[in-house]
């Protein structure tokens, strides 16, 4: 089965994971990028998600380069925003069909995953397999452990 990973990052942490998935398995790789990218002021950008998540907001992204059809597996690595997945993948949701995919969500967060994955399940129209949620303590890893022995389940998942 043949893997795709689809992922935004807004300070680095799901990019980190992303980048030793890849490594160790050389999957193919998307970043969903905002047209318009969000200020580095990290306090202005939890405000102004705390306004534009819950009301959906779909903020422009770049096109998706790659061919879907050619994969059957999509991990999908999002951080937790107000406690669902970060904006541009809202976008990325609403734009691209991943009905069909077995959908692996890789999900950063510092603690409040909310409804991060079952929204996942709702909007992707995937089917929805070895889930992950890994909590951040400023810039580290607490559950090191957990994503070391999930990325090897993901592994077995040929
Ligand atoms: C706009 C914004 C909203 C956030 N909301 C949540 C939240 O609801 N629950 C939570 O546990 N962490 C929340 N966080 C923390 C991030 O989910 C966490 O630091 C994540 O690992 C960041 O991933 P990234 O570095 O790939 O962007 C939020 C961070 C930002 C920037």
């Amino acid at each position: 089965m043949k893997h795709l990973i689809i992922y935004y990052s807004y300070t680095n942490h799901t990019r980190e994971l992303v980048k030793r998935l890849q490594n160790k398995f050389s999957y193919d790789v998307f970043e969903i990028e905002p047209v318009i990218p969000y200020s580095n002021n990290y306090q202005q950008v939890v405000d102004e998600a705390e306004r534009d998540v819950p009301r959906g907001v779909q903020p422009e992204i770049k096109p998706f380069t790659l061919d879907l059809e050619q994969y059957d597996v999509i991990i999908l690595a999002t951080p937790v925003w107000w406690y669902t997945f970060a904006s541009p993948v809202n976008t990325f949701l609403h734009q691209y069909r991943l009905q069909g995919k077995i959908i692996i969500p890789l999900v950063t967060n510092g603690g409040w995953i909310g409804h991060t994955i079952e929204d996942i399940e709702r909007l992707s129209g995937g089917t929805i397999q070895n889930p992950i949620s890994v909590k951040f303590d400023g810039d580290r890893l607490v559950d090191e452990a957990l994503f070391e022995k999930w990325m090897e389940r993901v592994g077995e998942s040929k």
